[in-house]
């Protein structure tokens, strides 16, 4: 591990070198003088990165604009002294999430990120030959995790209103019941924004064969409003072979601090604990015990959301541009051209919008950012691409 880490930093040096005429660079053959101005030239590059990433207007992950609660950063804070420890108390945070949900603690797997807890799930059942089902577009990385390769999911298009066609859904798991050993549905859908019904999540749960276990992600819960949407946690309360998949990254504004978790019944969560790493760091479990308790601050950001996300999808439609309507703290715009040279565009104007999401080529995800984020989205879509 430190052997790639000193390759990778070798590279980004000698890049260093060449990119300002500085010859002869060896760790061990250069002068003072020589190091003294490669760490300055190396210091100016990142102050450079940092500044034109900090200057960035950012659409493109689904980030929370605003940043965490102050109770969740004096939590965090506090947290700092366990930074050179391994076995420090650990803050209650596996038994807060337990408790927050009505389940056990040993009901709960705790990742670094919701996205190893998903990848924990591929690898405890999609051993040798078994595929991971679900729709497409959605968020990927449990099919990409599934073996590297799209071979292994078997993908259900989206129906024409870019909702999830949960019958086929189940033919498809009916038809190759012998080879899936996941279901993937990801409510609210990340790319489209769309909730997956609650009547469509029972009659998924009711149709497919019991022993194919059904990961229901919830990365965007929080932000639902919608009376058709309901959370398939209690499913898991029922004992059913269903893990829900819910993330700090979100709601609580961690997204850099990596915290996220799955719910099943013991059984799953023991199949998934067996090959998950979970390196968690100390300072997001305190923060995230301090953000479960946080309801206010999610009320707030809940209503910010809303608000911004109505008020500019409402301004594009007079526009005349085609919106996906949303539940999440992202929507889809028909931007009527390939989404990568636009996503470029944007780039130049310093706004990040997300990538292309096929088959919805012309489809572009833009996360809800502040006020003055979307005015600047707005203003830059119309130049870009003119209703
Ligand atoms: C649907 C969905 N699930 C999971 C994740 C992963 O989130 P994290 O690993 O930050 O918890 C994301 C991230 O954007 C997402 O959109």
């Amino acid at each position: 591990m430190y052997k790639s880490g000193s390759a990778t930093r070798r590279c980004f040096m000698s890049g260093l070198a060449a990119t300002f005429g500085i010859s002869r660079l060896s760790p061990f053959g250069s002068t003072t003088q020589e190091r003294r101005q490669v760490q300055k030239s190396a210091d100016a590059v990142r102050t450079d990165l940092q500044s034109e990433y900090d200057k960035m207007v950012k659409l493109s992950s689904n980030e929370n604009p605003y940043g965490p609660s102050e109770a969740v950063m004096k939590a965090m804070t506090g947290a700092w002294k366990y930074a050179n420890r391994y076995g420090y108390p650990e803050g209650g945070i596996t038994e807060a999430i337990a408790a927050h949900h009505g389940v056990t603690p040993d009901q709960v797997l705790l990742g670094s990120g919701s996205a190893e807890v998903l990848k924990a799930a591929d690898d405890a059942f999609l051993p040798g030959h078994l595929k991971v089902v679900g729709v497409e577009p959605t968020f990927e990385v449990v099919y990409r995790f599934a073996t590297n390769s799209r071979a292994e999911a078997i993908t259900v298009p989206l129906r024409d209103d870019h909702t999830a066609d949960m019958n086929e859904i189940v033919r498809v798991t009916r038809r190759n019941a012998r080879d899936v050993g996941l279901i993937y549905i990801c409510n609210p859908n990340n790319p489209t924004g769309s909730v997956v019904r609650k009547d469509d999540i029972k009659l998924l749960l009711d149709s497919v064969p019991e022993d194919i276990p059904v990961l229901i992600d919830e990365a965007y819960h929080h932000f639902v409003e919608n009376p058709d949407y309901e959370s398939s946690l209690k499913y898991v309360l029922e004992g059913r072979n269903v893990i829900v998949t819910r993330t700090f990254s979100k709601i609580a504004a961690l997204a850099g601090m990596r915290l996220g978790y799955g719910i099943a019944p013991r059984e799953v969560i023991d199949q998934m604990r067996r090959v998950i790493y979970g390196s968690i760091n100390a300072v997001v479990k305190y923060g995230g015990v301090a953000a479960l308790q946080d309801t206010a601050y999610q009320a707030k950001i809940k209503q910010l959301n809303s608000q911004v996300r109505e008020r500019t999808t409402a301004q594009l439609k007079i526009l005349g541009y085609e919106i996906i309507p949303s539940d999440t703290n992202f929507f889809m715009v028909n931007v009527r051209t390939d989404v990568t040279p636009v996503r470029e565009e944007f780039r130049k104007r310093g706004i990040l919008v997300g990538r292309k999401f096929s088959p919805m080529d012309t489809w572009l995800r833009v996360s809800v950012g502040s006020d003055e984020d979307m005015r600047f989205f707005v203003s830059a879509l119309r130049e870009i691409c003119p209703a």
